[in-house]
């Protein structure tokens, strides 16, 4: 629990802390039973330091496990083998004194990176994904699949020229070297036939964690072989919160999908700043409404959907490493892992332990709970979102038609044969003129609950309009 999880002492089995696989079978059967697909957070970059096959590869330089992991000499002036920083700062590289020679750690060093390159280690962790489709899962999401492989050389990485001290030491360099070789692509390739090799149509999904430009993201689609099912798009949380520059970008990533690929849109997560805390709350449900009508899979973040923003955290109950080793800069992600809130019992009803976080400080209002009960709330905003979605093919698998993009005003259409939708969001706090199209049309759904004039958008208000077929004329 170093990284909270993301430091793997055992891939075949579940911490104590959290059970045994007997309750895993259990909750997956559940799962199932309801119609929901479970999907693992599978960590291949790294494991943790307590994971045996470091404690043997780390005992000694002939270990038939040594080259599980990177191991090197120090540099001449017997400092760290080159300039490589840790995501979460510092120099990636640690001095192991017992055998001599350092090793590499791409995040904390009780996160030894893993040698993808040794065919054995490979093969096991292979081995690791076979173990968990046979027991079940639907799928993975893979951590960080854009590290797995480092250039076989190790040289410097470039520095940055547009480095601040305020971006993180990570920033300090580009990890041209460290990240995203070419030889990725086959590693991802072998993973996609095993996951197709349990039902052809994707039964079983692979979606990649990968934060890149589009053009070497679009890349783990595939490349001469099919790749991860879904490339995870993170832009939105990144792109300013403006029309224009949102819509260049959905223009752009839509010409970028290669043939077939299918795209995907992801608004929060649990490193990133809550999309209530980045826009507001006003704005929070155009941003829902805009992730459930792009064309694409949506990743919603669990909190978001009942709008949870900033969470103070007192200094004392700060607890993310990534906070703690670089404190002050906004990097923590805590804020954004503080409990769900589902009704107004202790703790929110979250635990009847002691919750490793607060949670945020309006919980006994904000929580599942009481926004079912309220028409109006966020939550039941998104449940209408969602229910739509599902009832409307040009929503969920319409195509995607570029409309405008003027001021505030971003709007596109999505069709599907005879349906036609119209999907208007005011991304700022001004009113801006409604497109003439739909003046004095009364929206299939709308951001704000009053009505209004019907020839304008008002401050935060985004809005889905159907339109007349255009066919037979
Ligand atoms: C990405 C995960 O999302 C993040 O939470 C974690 O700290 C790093 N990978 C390291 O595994």
């Amino acid at each position: 629990m170093a990284d909270f999880g993301y430091d793997v002492a055992d891939y075949c089995d579940i911490d104590p802390m959290f059970g045994t696989l007997a309750d895993f079978d259990r909750l997956l059967a559940a799962a199932h039973a309801r119609g929901l697909k479970l999907l693992l957070d599978f960590v291949p970059n790294h494991s943790s330091d307590r994971h045996r096959w470091f404690t043997e590869s780390r005992s000694s330089r002939d270990n038939p496990k040594r080259d599980w992991y990177i191991w090197r000499d120090a540099a001449a002036d017997g400092g760290p083998p080159n300039n490589w920083i840790s995501d979460f700062g510092g120099s990636a590289w640690e001095y192991d004194p017992a055998t001599g020679q350092y090793y590499y750690h791409a995040f904390l060093k009780e996160q030894p990176d893993l040698n993808w390159r040794n065919p054995d280690l490979r093969a096991a962790m292979i081995d690791v994904l076979q173990f968990w489709l046979d027991r079940g899962v639907d799928g993975f999401r893979i951590d960080v699949l854009w590290h797995i492989l480092k250039a076989a050389d190790f040289p410097d990485n470039p520095l940055n020229p547009a480095y601040r001290p305020a971006m993180g030491e990570m920033h300090s360099v580009m990890q041209l070297h460290s990240t995203d070789q070419p030889e990725v692509h086959e590693i991802v390739a072998e993973m996609r036939d095993l996951a197709d090799s349990y039902g052809r149509g994707g039964e079983r999904v692979l979606i990649g964690e990968i934060c890149l430009p589009l053009d070497k993201l679009v890349r783990y689609y595939g490349v001469g072989a099919p790749g991860v099912h879904l490339p995870f798009n993170f832009h939105l949380i990144d792109a300013p919160w403006q029309a224009r520059a949102l819509a260049t970008f959905i223009d752009a990533y839509e010409a970028a999908l290669p043939p077939g690929g299918w795209p995907n849109w992801v608004l929060g997560s649990h490193d990133a700043r809550r999309v209530a805390a980045r826009l507001g709350e006003a704005q929070a449900r155009v941003a829902a409404m805009l992730l459930l009508t792009l064309r694409g899979t949506p990743t919603l973040y669990q909190g978001d959907e009942i709008g949870i923003g900033e969470v103070a955290i007192p200094a004392g109950q700060l607890v993310d490493p990534r906070e703690l080793r670089e404190p002050g800069l906004g990097l923590g992600r805590d804020p954004s892992r503080t409990p769900m809130a589902w009704d107004r019992s202790d703790n929110g009803g979250f635990t009847t332990g002691v919750p490793w976080l607060p949670l945020h400080s309006d919980w006994r209002q904000r929580n599942v709970a009481a926004e079912q009960g309220d028409p109006q709330s966020l939550v039941n905003f998104y449940h209408r979102l969602l229910t739509m979605r599902r009832a409307s093919e040009a929503l969920s698998i319409g195509q995607y038609v570029a409309v405008e993009a003027v001021g505030d005003i971003l709007a596109y259409e999505r069709r599907h044969d005879d349906e036609r939708l119209l999907i208007i969001l005011n991304l700022g706090d001004r009113e801006q003129a409604l497109p003439a199209q739909v003046h004095g049309a009364t929206p299939l759904l709308c951001t704000l609950t009053a009505r209004g004039d019907g020839r304008s958008m008002r401050p935060n208000e985004g809005a889905i309009f159907a339109l007349p077929s255009d066919r037979g004329h």
